[in-house]
């Protein structure tokens, strides 16, 4: 399954509203390109940010709440010493009470007070969409958000761009989803990781 452009699911969702017909759950989530960590993976990339936190350190998840709850249940040493907040579009993630913040790429700075500028020890972002313009909007988010520490997730295309923009590099580890994706993907810190 690849991530699927902007471009086409506009055109999709075009035609299937010009039919009327009722749009499967399927295609809601694919028009919110919501493709998941593995569990394994989920766990990992929340023992790093936990790790990397530090004592009592915030960490903003964006675009990646499956990270967030990970962080929440428990399973990860040292996740009742930092808190954490999901930056998602998605309001079902609301659930999650005020540690949910609404979020959409396309108001990148567009955040409310909870989320202060340079407030987060780590900030991981998983843009929902491999394109420059969706890498370079969730990047202005990032830095808004960042006290320094950056932990990126996306395509292996994005290397060149990301680390321009966010000075990260790629690491060896190697993210699993629970569908496989087309695209390679890959995660990238701007920091000495132990997933490097
Ligand atoms: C590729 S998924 C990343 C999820 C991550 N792999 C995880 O398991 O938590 C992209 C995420 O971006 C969110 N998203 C979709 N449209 C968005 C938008 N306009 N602005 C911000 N986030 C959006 C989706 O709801 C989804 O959580």
């Amino acid at each position: 399954m690849s991530r699927i452009s902007k471009g086409r699911r506009t055109d999709g969702f075009a035609l299937i509203k010009s039919l009327k017909l009722p749009v499967p759950l399927c295609l809601l989530l694919q028009r919110m390109s919501q493709f998941w960590y593995s569990d394994e993976t989920a766990a990992r990339l929340a023992e790093e940010v936990v790790r990397e936190a530090g004592e009592g350190g915030r960490i903003a998840c964006v675009s990646a709440p499956s990270v967030y709850q990970k962080l929440k249940q428990g399973v990860v040493g040292g996740s009742d010493r930092v808190s954490a907040v999901v930056l998602e579009y998605d309001r079902r993630f609301a659930a999650y009470g005020e540690d949910f913040v609404y979020y959409d790429y396309n108001q990148p700075l567009s955040l409310p007070a909870v989320v202060a500028p340079r407030s987060f020890d780590v900030v991981l972002a998983d843009p929902p969409y491999l394109s420059e313009e969706c890498l370079s909007k969730v990047a202005e988010t990032i830095k808004y958000l960042s006290k320094g520490k950056v932990l990126l997730c996306t395509g292996a295309i994005m290397e060149k761009l990301a680390g321009e923009l966010l000075g990260v590099t790629m690491c060896s580890f190697l993210p699993k989803h629970n569908r496989n994706l087309s695209n390679e993907f890959r995660c990238f810190v701007n920091y000495p990781s132990r997933l490097s």
